[in-house]
């Protein structure tokens, strides 16, 4: 009863992959069409799940996190009869078979998100043909373009992280309310006045510092890339290295997709009472086994706070250090993430229609398909916008005057 209310409350405000469901119910885009997913199984991915079997695909779903999954959304799913694998809190081996069940439906479509099922298309189900896939985040591409440096990639991949209507609003503002959420449902504690380190200045870590600075935090920034840190820099934060970051720092959130952005050095130099918390895919950013190895004594001081006992202070670490805004949070708003599943439910009804056209290769999101979503976006807000004049647009081929 609880993961229907989530959906039906997600589904309320996901109007434009809505009317994108109600065309697919019509026009049945992917009839005889399998597609496997594996995303954080919550209220706003059941809908997208949801939409691509009204488009007539048969569905299997399993999550792309073991901490991420929504238990209420996924009975709620199950009863609608989707095929979910997902528990949260599942174990690694658990993780996996669930990632399996998906593969051995043998899909014809994938969408992924962190390119773990990506993954084992290339190193166990290797035999499996697969029209296209689409990739949600940055990691996630990462590993997909050295896949592709590699010359291993088998087939094409959409870069869906990089479509605008994606990033600019899911990695920058949904990160940015996400996050916070989830620090403050996990820790109960004031933002405002804290000396809160983002790691990395990516669209995520802009989105994390300008809420967190929003709440009233002192922002520190840490980059490896000089022209993100200038960025930062311009954009009001102090930019420093990490090493001297960690010794100001009340807070330190990673948002890096880099492994060992906090360690043993930055422990060492850290306050009594400094909390970690991590934002990207993967739970390697803050590098557990040497935060358990300097820790005399380590217990769970409230759900998702582990407090580690060093002796001479304390440091705490949210969610087991993997995504905090899902682990401990809701994942994104709702209005945001229906901006990226219905790039997602584009890209896939692309994949679906032109996949004999396309090559074993990481494809950007077609223009035409940000910019659809853009206009069902606004019409959604009720946003009206100015059209070019004809005598507008035959400026904008005009080379040889400029009045
Ligand atoms: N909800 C579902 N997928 C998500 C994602 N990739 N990030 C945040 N919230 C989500």
């Amino acid at each position: 009863m609880e993961g229907e209310k989530k959906l039906e409350w997600a589904k309320e405000h996901m109007d434009v992959l809505s009317s994108i469901a109600q065309r697919f119910s019509r026009e049945k885009p992917f009839k005889g069409l399998k597609i496997g997913m594996a995303l954080h199984v919550e209220a706003k991915t059941g809908i997208l799940a949801l939409t691509l079997r009204e488009g007539g695909a048969k569905v299997r779903l399993a999550s792309c996190n073991p901490l991420s999954t929504d238990n209420d959304v996924v009975g709620a799913l199950q009863d609608m009869r989707l095929e979910v694998f997902a528990r949260k809190g599942e174990t690694r081996e658990e993780y996996y078979e669930n990632l399996y069940h998906v593969l051995e439906m043998e899909p014809d479509i994938i969408i992924d998100d962190g390119g773990d099922l990506t993954t084992l298309l290339h190193t166990e189900y290797t035999d499996i043909p697969i029209m296209g896939g689409n990739e949600e985040t940055t990691t996630g591409v990462l590993r997909l373009k050295v896949m592709k440096k590699k010359g291993i990639l088998r087939f094409p991949m959409f870069d869906v992280n990089d479509a605008k209507m994606k990033h600019l609003f899911d990695n920058r503002y949904g990160t940015g309310q996400s996050v916070l959420d989830g620090i403050m449902s996990a820790t109960n504690l004031s933002i405002a006045g804290k000396t809160v380190v983002v790691a990395g200045y990516g669209w995520c870590g802009r989105g994390v510092a300008m809420r967190m600075r929003g709440m009233g935090a002192n922002v520190i920034v840490t980059e490896v890339n000089p022209v993100k840190a200038i960025e930062a820099r311009m954009d009001g934060f102090r930019v420093m290295k990490m090493i001297h970051a960690a010794e100001e720092a009340d807070m330190i959130i990673t948002t890096t997709g880099m492994k060992d952005v906090v360690r043993e050095e930055h422990f060492n130099v850290m306050k009594d009472g400094c909390i970690l918390a991590n934002a990207g895919h993967f739970d390697n950013e803050i590098n557990k086994n040497a935060l358990n190895n300097l820790a005399k004594r380590k217990r769970e001081i409230r759900r998702y706070v582990e407090e580690y006992d060093l002796g001479d202070k304390k440091l705490y670490l949210l969610g087991d250090g993997r995504l905090i805004n899902l682990v401990a949070g809701q994942g994104h708003p709702v209005e945001i993430m229906d901006m990226s599943f219905s790039i997602q439910a584009l890209t896939a009804e692309y994949i679906a229609k032109n996949h004999e056209k396309l090559e074993e290769r990481v494809y950007p999101v077609p223009e035409e398909i940000d910019y659809k979503v853009a206009r069902l976006k606004l019409k959604a807000m009720n946003i009206e916008i100015d059209e070019l004049t004809e005598e507008q647009k035959r400026y904008l081929e005009e080379w040889k005057e400029g009045t």
